[in-house]
């Protein structure tokens, strides 16, 4: 080799080794998912999915951070930190978008959906899909629907019909339908955040609160909360979300990839819920700290009955052709 094509081998493999260090120097994309609940439990297990799924796909490109247990940010803040790009994930109940839309209140109607299958049915239908891009406005990306399941009534005294409930104070998440839903049975309700409930309960600052039974379990309520009436009254569900600039700034190749992984954890996160409903529920009956209150079919007619009126109260802030189609998915 002459001294000349020396010099310019050993250029090219200078430039070459620059380049690939720049390659693997490139940042990669972080995405900071917060959530208030416990690992255990249907969000906290889709979560952890997630991070799994981008770990072994897009290792290098893109890491994944999951903070659970209100860590990060609880129910108040995590929408505006989301705004303010601090936190690129998240999944609150669809009762903590006030807000932000309207629409999603209808998922805290009272005995608006008779089981699970039937949220299912209208959050896959066109109504359904559409509430997913009801806060687009606002600046806020539905990437999809993830499911806990059917809410039930806990208290310090057995809860078998509504009169048992009369001015009771019961913990709400941030849902006016949700306190009109115990203002129609003669409760009072609180909005507080759920990091708050156990303390609450315990120090017997409030009576009750409802909840689906993973959340009643895995935050241990069911210790402090002598009754729980199965009532099946109402769903809770979460909305998967993002920040329109963060997704929208994402490369299309990465975007779709992250996305093919959510789907797949929140289809895991679904399965886990429903087996939960049946687990969680049957732990804590074994426990003998809290006794099931299963209804009869009168004791729950009176329920409904009282609690029903709400869906007029709602139904021009929420939309009625939202309203009909998920009476039709039952
Ligand atoms: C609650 O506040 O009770 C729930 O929304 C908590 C959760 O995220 O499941």
């Amino acid at each position: 080799m002459t001294k000349n094509k020396l010099v310019l081998v050993s250029l090219m493999v200078a430039v070459a080794f620059v380049a690939s260090a720049t390659v693997s120097m490139a940042k990669p994309i972080k995405i900071k998912f917060s959530h208030v609940v416990a690992e255990n439990t249907p969000k906290g297990q889709m979560a952890n999915k997630f991070k799994e799924l981008i770990d072994q796909r897009l290792s290098g490109k893109v890491v994944v951070e999951v903070f659970p247990n209100s860590q990060l940010f609880g129910d108040n803040k995590v929408l505006e930190a989301m705004l303010l790009g601090d936190v690129q994930l998240a999944a609150p109940s669809l009762s903590k978008f006030k807000k932000y839309t309207k629409s999603l209140q209808i998922y805290d109607l009272p005995f608006l959906f008779s089981n699970m299958a039937a949220v299912e049915k209208f959050q896959q239908g066109p109504e359904g899909q559409k509430l997913l891009m009801s806060i687009k406005s606002k600046g806020l990306i539905g990437l999809g629907y993830l499911h806990n399941g059917l809410k039930q009534l806990s208290a310090s005294s057995p809860l078998r019909v509504p009169a048992d409930a009369k001015n009771k104070k019961f913990r709400i998440m941030s849902s006016d339908v949700l306190a009109a839903q115990f203002e129609a049975v003669g409760a009072m309700p609180l909005k507080k955040p759920f990091s708050e409930v156990f303390t609450l309960l315990q120090t017997k600052a409030i009576d009750g609160q409802e909840n689906t039974w993973s959340n009643i379990y895995s935050k241990k309520f069911f210790e402090v909360q002598p009754f729980i009436t199965e009532s099946n009254h109402g769903v809770l569900d979460y909305l998967v979300i993002t920040s329109t600039e963060f997704w929208m700034g994402l490369p299309d190749d990465l975007r779709s990839e992250i996305k093919k992984a959510l789907d797949e954890a929140i289809a895991f996160g679904n399965t886990v819920a429903a087996q939960k409903a049946i687990d969680d529920r049957q732990k804590i009956i074994d426990s003998k700290r809290s006794k099931v209150l299963e209804l009869t079919d009168a004791e729950r007619q009176q329920w409904v009955n009282a609690m029903k009126p709400v869906w007029k109260q709602f139904e021009d802030q929420i939309g009625k052709n939202y309203i009909d189609a998920a009476i039709k998915s039952n």
